[in-house]
């Protein structure tokens, strides 16, 4: 079901306006104009997506020189490409004529991109290798008509891009979650399988879902039996702390338990969100499937199951749920107003063999099953924000306190780029 969100009498001064308001009261949800004006979803993208780190692909994904995919933002696409010199790549799809698409299927491997509206051809990196009868443009410069290109890094397999070309480092930051991050060796893990569940909401109500599990004990049943993090603190620190202290040692990961957190406003640069927890599995459960019970061999340097899973985060809009056996990550993208593309990723040691060692349905069934019982309360939340009687509630001070840190910074980040009138 697509809804039509509207706001009609929009204007900088009114977002100004309705941005001054909400700072005012930070512990409540945000206004319903939020999610309805396309205004803000310009200056969201202007300011906030295209600024941030965002997850694009695993290495192992494009192996070979000439292999790419591409990656969808908002109505824009990024070619991410293994080129000749082994080194992974990323830049604007969008040709230095006169801007047509270079590059339309998804994934593949070529030589070159040939643009397919006049037939300039850009090398793997992007840079202008022929342009058709140009020989009679003396001032010509093909030099000066590469294809845009996007920060890039590949952090453990993981690779990130950013649009902004003075953004921050992002390496260092990630440097904070080597320890329990690296033990699942993720640069020679594989992807078991990957899908893009197209929910029709705004991004924001995808990523406030995925911050707050709040909902996860109404709407999450097969969750709730498994993870403590469905509880208040005060009920599931037993098991969370008895976790803790046995984590390094069962596992033989120093580090595996350590707790960092850097996001959002305190991350050390724009867009750099850096976070890492680990929580308690229920007594009885190990890992994150359908009856709690290993799906895969153990991932990277893990010896054994402790009880726990680690919770990550790489970036405003990208995250992982790591259990011992099988690692998953989540990135939300924009792609309208009220569609939203969620991208799970399944991991699993990269020496396993499907069928043998672990079989698809199995490792991605806990999670498939929570993002489609996500979508649906996602879709109910798009429908009740989007009518103008919705008057905004408080956040709960436990579960919903990373969602009111997201939405500090994105207030901020908002009015720091919505300058007041002058005249
Ligand atoms: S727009 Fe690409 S060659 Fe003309
Ligand atoms: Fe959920």
């Amino acid at each position: 079901m697509h809804l039509i969100a509207t706001h009609v009498n929009d204007s900088m001064a009114e977002l100004r306006t309705k941005l001054v308001a909400d700072s005012a009261q930070p512990g409540r949800a945000m206004d319903p104009y939020f999610y309805r004006s396309h205004l803000v979803h310009e200056l969201e993208l202007e300011h906030l997506i295209f600024k941030s780190w965002i997850y694009a692909l695993h290495a192992s994904e494009i192996p070979e020189t000439g292999d790419y995919q591409l990656l969808e933002i908002g109505e824009d696409a990024l070619i991410v490409v293994r080129c000749e010199d082994g080194s992974i790549r990323a830049m604007h799809n969008i040709c230095r004529h006169r801007g047509a698409r270079v590059c339309e299927q998804q994934t593949g491997n070529r030589k070159t991109f040939v643009c397919p509206y006049h037939g300039w051809v850009y090398e793997l990196d992007g840079s202008l290798k022929a342009a058709r009868e140009t020989h009679v443009m003396p001032d010509f410069d093909s030099t000066q008509h590469g294809l845009k290109s996007v920060r890039c890094v590949d952090y453990m397999g993981l690779v990130f891009v950013n649009c902004d070309p003075d953004a921050g480092d992002f390496l260092g930051p990630l440097e904070n979650i080597r320890e329990p991050l690296g033990a699942y060796d993720l640069a020679n893990a594989k992807v078991a399988h990957r899908h893009t569940y197209r929910i029709d909401a705004n991004w924001k109500l995808v990523l406030e879902n995925y911050l707050e599990c709040y909902h996860c004990a109404t709407s999450h049943r097969a969750y709730a039996k498994l993870h403590t993090f469905k509880d208040l603190y005060e009920k599931s620190a037993p098991i969370v702390e008895a976790m803790l202290a046995r984590s390094d040692e069962v596992t033989g990961v120093d580090g595996m338990s350590k707790h960092y957190t850097k996001t959002y406003n305190d991350a050390e640069s724009f867009g750099a969100c850096v976070h890492t927890m680990r929580y308690g599995l229920y007594d009885g459960f190990v890992t994150g499937s359908q009856d709690g019970q290993p799906v895969a061999p153990l991932m990277g340097k893990i010896k054994d199951y402790d009880g726990g899973a680690g919770d990550y985060q790489m970036g405003p809009l990208s995250f992982m749920l790591n259990y011992p056996d099988h690692c998953v990550l989540y990135r939300f993208l924009p792609r309208s107003l009220t569609a939203t593309d969620a991208e799970v990723v399944w991991f699993v040691r990269g020496d396993a063999v499907e069928g043998a060692d672990y079989n698809v349905d199995e490792v991605t069934w806990l999670w498939h099953h929570t993002t489609l019982e996500d979508e649906y309360i996602i879709m109910r939340n798009s429908m009740g924000v989007n009518s103008r009687f919705f008057d905004p509630g408080p956040y709960h001070p436990e579960f919903e306190a990373t969602l009111k840190h997201f939405v500090a910074w994105y207030r901020k980040t908002l009015l720091a780029n919505c300058p007041p009138a002058t005249d």
